[in-house]
């Protein structure tokens, strides 16, 4: 581990003589950690902490998440800053490489993605096996997961050169992938992917271009993309990137491992959110139904939740909502939409929401799902499409966290322990002494 170690903890067994004294891990910014390798040698015991909100499962150079001040920085760089000067391919390029491009680094970057962007015509056949309803994400998961099938020679995790290309592939496939999906819903012909185009622009136009006629990208529309897809590219330890991680720890292929990150993400509580944002937002219906909905909310037993709220690391706003709630005013009036109901039902229930002692005491705010359904709605993309839009942004900082733990000497197959309360050791019974 990279950090510095100098200062430790001890923690002493009641009862016993016996303590173990456990490093202090300083990173760079944000919490130490203790190293706890030794605890179950010095103690015999285990550490408690399911859903893993107070540990570290990895070192990492990626991403930072300061939870109390809403701060979200890629390799360093807030991503305000990333959000108002970057693209997406070059945030995609400072994620995998940990510094920003030089202008020729860039280009050849680009280059490199832009020629891996179209799939193996045997791969259209895999879509003719769902019905034309399957969720896109059900297709993505299939699809990606069937890439492993394609690609042997760069299937080796300890060669470099293949953990390159995989990426790359992965990168730049992942919008073909996503638009031939919603191709398939409708029932139009796929559209081939654009070298000439950038990468937001492309994944626009495969989705919206039909063979029979030219069509232009609106350009407010690609930057819109291209403005959402940084803002989802990478969130450190999250749980369809822990997915990643741990698939990948078992030296399962990359091509595998994005499959099973695009499975956890597709749950409501994580990716699936912003989805669940629009159809939560389409029973509200009104603002007059507001206080009935979060009365129902507050109710337990009803097991509602105020979905595109709350969020297990930011105890405050976070970030990446704010622009795009900022992104969603704009993008509206650039395209001419006066006022959008859902847009202004969001704000106030958002309003009400923010000064309800229920949702301050818990410090539930608005997360990135909140507003992104709102934007990607106005766009065109129908709901079922959200979390795989989410999915193709998200593949970068996967992918980027697989290769980090790839190269991490201190990586192993991740294989977490349990506290057991169940029978204790007992003998066979058989039937007929059974009660
Ligand atoms: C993403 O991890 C990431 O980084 C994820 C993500 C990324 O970029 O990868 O940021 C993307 O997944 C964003 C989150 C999208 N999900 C949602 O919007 C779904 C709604 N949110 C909740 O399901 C919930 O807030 C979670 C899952 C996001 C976080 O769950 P936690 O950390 O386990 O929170 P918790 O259950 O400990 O909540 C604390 C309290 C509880 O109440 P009490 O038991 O203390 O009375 O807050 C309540 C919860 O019941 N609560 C909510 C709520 N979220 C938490 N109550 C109502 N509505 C909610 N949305």
């Amino acid at each position: 581990m990279s950090g510095s170690a100098k200062r430790s903890i001890t923690i002493s067994l009641d009862g016993t003589n016996k303590s173990s004294t456990l490093p202090l891990m300083d990173g760079t910014i944000g919490p130490a950690v203790a190293d706890i390798r030794r605890l179950y040698g010095d103690l015999g015991i285990f550490t408690y902490d399911p859903g893993y909100g107070a540990t570290a499962a990895c070192e990492s150079k990626i991403t930072y998440i300061d939870g109390d001040e809403g701060v979200l920085l890629y390799r360093g760089y807030p991503i305000e800053q990333l959000a108002e000067h970057s693209t997406f391919i070059e945030v995609a390029y400072l994620l995998m490489n940990g510094e920003l491009p030089k202008p020729t680094e860039l280009k050849e970057f680009e280059f490199g993605v832009l020629r891996h962007t179209m799939l193996h015509e045997q791969i259209r056949q895999f879509y003719n096996g769902f019905r034309r309803d399957a969720h896109p994400m059900a297709v993505m998961c299939g699809v990606v997961g069937a890439l492993s099938a394609f690609y042997h020679d760069s299937l080796d995790i300890n060669n470099p050169e293949s953990r390159r290309i995989s990426a790359f592939r992965l990168i730049a496939k992942m919008p073909t992938i996503a638009a031939w999906a919603h191709k398939y819903n409708i029932g139009q012909p796929f559209m081939y992917p654009r070298n000439d185009l950038g990468y937001a622009e492309n994944f626009l136009y495969m989705f919206n271009a039909v063979p029979a006629e030219p069509f232009k990208v609106n350009p407010i529309l690609a930057r819109a993309m291209d403005l959402i897809m940084i803002l989802h590219a990478d969130h450190e330890q999250n749980a369809s990137t822990s997915t990643v991680r741990l698939a990948g720890s078992t030296g399962a292929n990359p091509f595998a491992c994005i499959a099973a990150g695009i499975a956890s993400l597709w749950g409501p509580a994580h990716g699936g959110a912003n989805e669940a944002v629009l159809k939560m937002l389409a029973e509200i219906g009104h603002v007059r139904n507001i206080p009935e909905f979060l009365s129902e909310v507050k109710d337990k037993g009803s097991h509602t939740k105020l979905m595109g709220f709350g969020h297990r690391v930011y105890k405050n706003y976070d970030p990446r909502a704010k622009i795009i709630q900022k992104a969603c005013h704009e993008v509206l009036g650039e395209l001419g939409i006066k006022g959008d109901p859902l847009l202004d039902l969001a704000l106030e229930l958002e309003k009400i929401a923010l000064n309800d002692k229920y949702f301050v005491d818990r410090k539930l705010y608005p997360n990135v799902d909140f507003y992104s359904g709102i934007i990607l709605k106005a766009m065109g993309f129908p709901t079922s499409m959200f979390t795989a839009l989410f999915a193709v942004s998200r593949t970068v900082g996967w992918i980027s966290q697989w290769s980090e733990m790839i190269e991490d000497p201190e990586q192993r197959i991740g294989r977490p322990r349990q506290i057991y309360t169940g029978a204790a050791q007992r003998d066979y019974v058989t039937p007929g002494r059974r009660g």
